[in-house]
């Protein structure tokens, strides 16, 4: 499902992103995405989950939402991705149209925040990738407002593993989620939210936290 345009696009997001890395530029410049494992582990999630409506928290250079628009395009599926920078969302813009998922996509230049802070609807597929320290709020706005069965992914959670223990702690044991880390790119959450505990956009179409 992945065209060889959008592969174009991709190959050429990692080489960028391996250059930055290795030359050691500034955080703030990189691209900082997912590796490509993690972008096909999306990619496939979606293909199995076939979630009505994706949301991405952190889009940087629209790498990660490459992998999650090509899926969502083959299944019917809704996808949002915030970004608060404005040169990412440039440059999100651009890898998004060439890799031919533009008109798939709602790309925000938005607070994460402020836009799930106000979202009513029920996501059915969240992927999380922002700044570390935010993951904890961004965890107790995300839960919320997934539908029954509904999915959540979070990176970093090896290579951040400090950083990241009360966010892994909180998720672990959260009884409204099944989660588990799964050891692969620089280790992924993944929690799907229990059907039996409510879940947004239930039958009374309500959101049960
Ligand atoms: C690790 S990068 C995302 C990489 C991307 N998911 C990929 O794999 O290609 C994190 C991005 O989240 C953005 N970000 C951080 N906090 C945010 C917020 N509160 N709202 C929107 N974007 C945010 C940053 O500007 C940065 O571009």
């Amino acid at each position: 499902m992945i065209d060889d345009t959008a592969a174009a696009v991709l190959r050429r997001l990692e080489r960028r992103d391996a250059l930055e890395r290795e030359s050691g530029a500034a955080r703030a410049e990189r691209l900082r995405q997912v590796t490509p494992d993690v972008g096909r582990f999306l990619h496939t999630l979606v293909l199995a989950a076939k979630p009505g409506s994706v949301v991405e928290v952190g889009t940087s250079g629209g790498y990660s939402t490459i992998w999650l628009a090509t899926a969502a395009r083959a299944v019917g599926a809704s996808l949002v991705t915030l970004e608060m920078d404005p040169a990412k969302v440039r440059t999100a813009r651009e890898s998004l149209r060439e890799a031919g998922v533009g008109e798939t996509v709602t790309l925000l230049q938005e607070d994460a925040f402020v836009y799930l802070g106000r979202r009513e609807e029920a996501i059915d597929f969240a992927f999380l990738d922002a700044e570390k320290e935010d993951y904890l709020a961004f965890y107790e706005l995300l839960v919320p407002l997934l539908a029954g069965g509904g999915v959540l992914v979070a990176d970093n959670l090896t290579s951040h593993a400090e950083e990241l223990a009360g966010f892994r702690e909180r998720a672990l044991s959260d009884p409204r989620v099944s989660a588990v880390v799964v050891p692969i790119g620089r280790g992924e959450l993944l929690a799907v939210r229990d059907s039996r505990r409510g879940g947004a956009g239930g039958a009374a179409g309500t959101i049960v936290s």
